[in-house]
Order: C-alpha cells, then sequence, then structure tokens
C-alpha cells in the first residue's frame, strides 16, 4: 500500500515538473476534442498527430459542424495521416451519435466502448482526460513501464501478458487525478522508459523498479516483447497515370484493403491486368513510358511500384467512382500521400 501511495505521488510529482500539459488537444479540452486526439493518436506519434488535429478542429470544432461533413471530406482532411479506416470510424461514430445520442458524445464507459474503433485503453483515454473518470489507459509506452516496473517475464504469450497488465493497471490507478496519472505515465514512457537505452537515472520510480539496479548494467530491457513485429508484407504493383492534358484519371478505391474509399490511380497486379484494362476501356494511347520502379514503406505493407505513364487522345467516359483529376487546379478530394507523390513525378 504504501509503495502503491509513493509510486503514485512520484510519477503525478514528475508529470507536474516534466509532463506534457501543452498539447493541443490538452488545451480549452473537451470530450469531442479528446475523442478526435486519441482516435489521431492510436498508431500514429504525437509530433505527426499534431498539424492534423489542429487542421481537424479548425474545419470541425464541434460534434454539430462534423455531423454535416461527407465521409469523403472526412477522409480529405485525413489524407496523409494514414490508417484511414479511422476517419472512417469518426464518419460511423456521428451517426451513431446523432441516432442513439442526441447528438451529443457520449459519457458512459459502456456507450464509448461500443463506439468504432474504441478498445478498452481509448475508452479509458476519453474518458480521464476529460472527465477526470476513473479509468486506467494501457497503451504501448504505459506496458513498457509497467513491464519494466515488475520485471515481468516476457516469455508469455502476449494475451496472458495484456491480462496480467491490465490487472495492474486496475489496481494502481488513483481516484483522484486520474487523467494527470494516465498522461504521465504514457509521458514517463515515451521520454525516460523508453525502448533503448532508457533513462533510468531521471526516473521518479527507480528505487521502485525491479529491472533497475544501481551498477546500471543489467536494466531489463524485454525486448523480446517489443522487438518489431513481422517483417511488412510486400506487394507489387503497376500503377497507371493515364493522363490527358493538365487531367489524369484517378478511380475510387472499393477494391483495396488499403486506401479503402480514397481517390487513387489505377492499380494492377501486372501489365496483362493493365494492358486488359486498356484494351477493355478501349483506349488509344499517344505515347506510353515506364516513369519509375520505387518502394514505399506504408503502415503495414511494403509497396514496390511500377509506374507507367500512358498519353491518350481521348478520355474515357467518367463516372462517379472515375474522375478526371486536374493537376493544375487539383479538386478537395482525398488522395493518399503516397499517390500524390506518385502523381508530382509527371
Ligand atoms: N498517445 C495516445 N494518447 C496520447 C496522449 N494523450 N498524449 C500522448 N500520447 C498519446
Amino acid at each position: 500500500m504504501l509503495l502503491k501511495t509513493f509510486f503514485i505521488q512520484s510519477v503525478l510529482n514528475w508529470y507536474h515538473i516534466y509532463g506534457r500539459k501543452n498539447l493541443p488537444w490538452q488545451k480549452n479540452k473537451n470530450i469531442y476534442k479528446i475523442w478526435i486526439s486519441e482516435i489521431m493518436l492510436q498508431q500514429t506519434q504525437v509530433k505527426t498527430v499534431i498539424p492534423y488535429f489542429k487542421k481537424f478542429i479548425k474545419k470541425y470544432p464541434n460534434i454539430q459542424s462534423l455531423s454535416k461533413a461527407s465521409l469523403n471530406e472526412i477522409l480529405y482532411i485525413w489524407s496523409g495521416l494514414g490508417y484511414y479506416k479511422r476517419a472512417k470510424c469518426i464518419y460511423l461514430t456521428i451517426n451513431i451519435i446523432k441516432n442513439k445520442h442526441n447528438g451529443k458524445f457520449p459519457e458512459s464507459y459502456l456507450d464509448i466502448i461500443n463506439l468504432p474503433g474504441i478498445g478498452r485503453s481509448t475508452a479509458g483515454a476519453i474518458l480521464s482526460f476529460s472527465l477526470n473518470y476513473h479509468f486506467p489507459v494501457l497503451d504501448a509506452n504505459i506496458k513498457r513501464v509497467l513491464i519494466r516496473l515488475y520485471k515481468i517475464n516476457i516469455n508469455n504469450i502476449n494475451y496472458q501478458i495484456n491480462k496480467k497488465l491490465w490487472l495492474i493497471i486496475d489496481n494502481l490507478i488513483p481516484i483522484h487525478n486520474t487523467g494527470k496519472f494516465n498522461q504521465a505515465m504514457m509521458d514517463l514512457g515515451a521520454t525516460i522508459c523508453i525502448l533503448k537505452k532508457p533513462k533510468c537515472i531521471l526516473c521518479p520510480i527507480k528505487k521502485i523498479c525491479l529491472s533497475f539496479t544501481k551498477k546500471q548494467k543489467t536494466i531489463f530491457i524485454p525486448t523480446k516483447y517489443f522487438k518489431k513485429k513481422n517483417k511488412k508484407k510486400k506487394i507489387k504493383k503497376k500503377i497507371l497515370i493515364l493522363q490527358k492534358k493538365e487531367k489524369i484519371l484517378l478511380k475510387k478505391n472499393t477494391k483495396y484493403k488499403i486506401w479503402k474509399d480514397l481517390f487513387i490511380l489505377p492499380m494492377f497486379k501486372n501489365k496483362i491486368k493493365l494492358f486488359y484494362w486498356i484494351r477493355k476501356n478501349k483506349i488509344s494511347w499517344k505515347s506510353i513510358r515506364n516513369i519509375k520502379k520505387t518502394k514505399y514503406n506504408l503502415s503495414n505493407i511494403k509497396l514496390h511500384i511500377h509506374v507507367i505513364l500512358i498519353k491518350i487522345k481521348l478520355k474515357i467516359k467518367k463516372n462517379k467512382k472515375k474522375i478526371w483529376y486536374n493537376i493544375l487546379k487539383p479538386k478537395k478530394i482525398a488522395i493518399p500521400s503516397t499517390i500524390k507523390k506518385i502523381i508530382n513525378m509527371i
């Protein structure tokens, strides 16, 4: 008990001096802004999220303004941030809020955890950061702090470790200052108890950390648990830039999981499929050119692409899913940043 009090006080005191208190979602905060920030922060670093969060809140400062947005508009503002499924979750959530919660973001744990894209940790973050409710957070940073603090044997399978960590944090979470404590633990993990070369000397809980030794040589680094996940899957694609003067053809992607619902350049498995498509659409070309072979590291795949530029005589018909995009006067549509880079090659 005494140790628990010492632990909480030390973490909170440390936060008071060194913690992050001026992040954009921490100023004039409310549950709506905290929700948007927490969705953006899933699998994405703080520094990457900041400009996107600012832009998003400027355009959609509250639920009312966001509820008028289409999925395309949300995807447009999200483009470049990656993991586009999150934008779709936001869109779906808005509809649930309209229909089920009278247009107000719910404040009960059960209602929140039932929203798309929200698990136990995000629900805890939303409620503790916005309303200081008594729910813990357990993100990757906090997991690392606890694994080291308790020197948890990481040869167990993940599911068991997770269960154990939830039990630990459920027991440690203070009733008062819950939000501050959660933020403090995240910050401790992000700045002191970092994966490689943790800064134990500066750690406020080193005295009770089972992995810390005075000699500093045997810091317990659970590399096995934190080692990078399986190598990214390699995917090869032929990408077609179909150009008629200053316009290029973009297609709304309904086929591939990656970039779902975004506008992309036509993509093919191989050259045969590409030319079959050209023939099927009765495209007659003026010139054909191999532009570039290159690789892109995306969120969960490694994309090897071969870009082919075909200049055509006559435009093919546009429809809801096929548009002619003017590169000199770009329209506000959601295009993944990788596709934008490819477009910029021409
Ligand atoms: N990751 C998820 N939520 C966060 C927050 N509030 N601050 C810093 N990193 C986070």
